[in-house]
């Protein structure tokens, strides 16, 4: 279940969300994101692997920016449950193509406890990629249970707020929303 209350309010599920970053903003990053990955990129052809479901929308924003030739997959992942992440990440759909010697560029919606982008980055790694980097829309670097997250491209740092809208959700909902909302009682 998802409403829009009012210009700056949603409901999701039984929560409340205030917007957190506007869709002006999150496109005005996404720009300098894409030049830097060009700029980095140029003539590597990298495969880019969008972790399903929540960074569908960041990835489709980000990939119409890049200009570099490259192609693009997915694969899908799932560790939380609700609010609270579950520790165990599980591998629902993997990859189908060979990164074997390939430059891949993973593109995640948010780096929470760090588990995900770790364990994916591993595989990614062992199936024979020559280079993994990441490009993230959302870090919460107080919430991160890992040493030196692995995060090359980042759209934005947060305090650890749980966040719904632009393509993350609250047990499936919210992802709808344009812009990205933070939860109410966590101000
Ligand atoms: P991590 O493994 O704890 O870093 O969690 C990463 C995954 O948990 C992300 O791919 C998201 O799908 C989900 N997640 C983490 N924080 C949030 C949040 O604030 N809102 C919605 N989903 C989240
Ligand atoms: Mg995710």
């Amino acid at each position: 279940m998802q409403k829009i209350i009012d210009e700056t309010t949603v409901q999701v599920g039984d929560k409340i969300f205030r917007r957190y970053i506007k869709k002006s903003d999150i496109d005005a990053r996404i720009t300098e994101i894409a030049t830097e990955i060009d700029r980095d990129l140029a003539g590597e052809n990298p495969l880019f692997v969008i972790i399903l479901n929540g960074a569908f929308i960041f990835a489709a924003d980000l990939y119409r920016a890049i200009t570099i030739p490259s192609e693009i997959t997915t694969t899908r992942l799932k560790s939380y449950s609700g609010t609270e992440t579950t520790g165990a990440v599980k591998t629902i759909m993997p990859l189908q193509e060979s990164v074997v010697d390939r430059t891949v560029v993973i593109i995640e919606d948010i780096v929470d406890s760090g588990l995900t982008i770790q364990k994916i980055i591993h595989q990614i790694k062992d199936l024979g990629a020559k280079d993994v980097r990441t490009a993230i829309l959302l870090f919460k670097p107080d919430s991160c249970q890992i040493e030196n997250p692995p995060i090359d491209y980042c759209a934005f740092k947060i305090p650890s707020k749980f966040i719904v809208g632009y393509g993350l959700d609250y047990d499936e909902a919210g992802r709808s929303f344009p812009d990205i909302y933070a939860l109410a009682d966590e101000d």
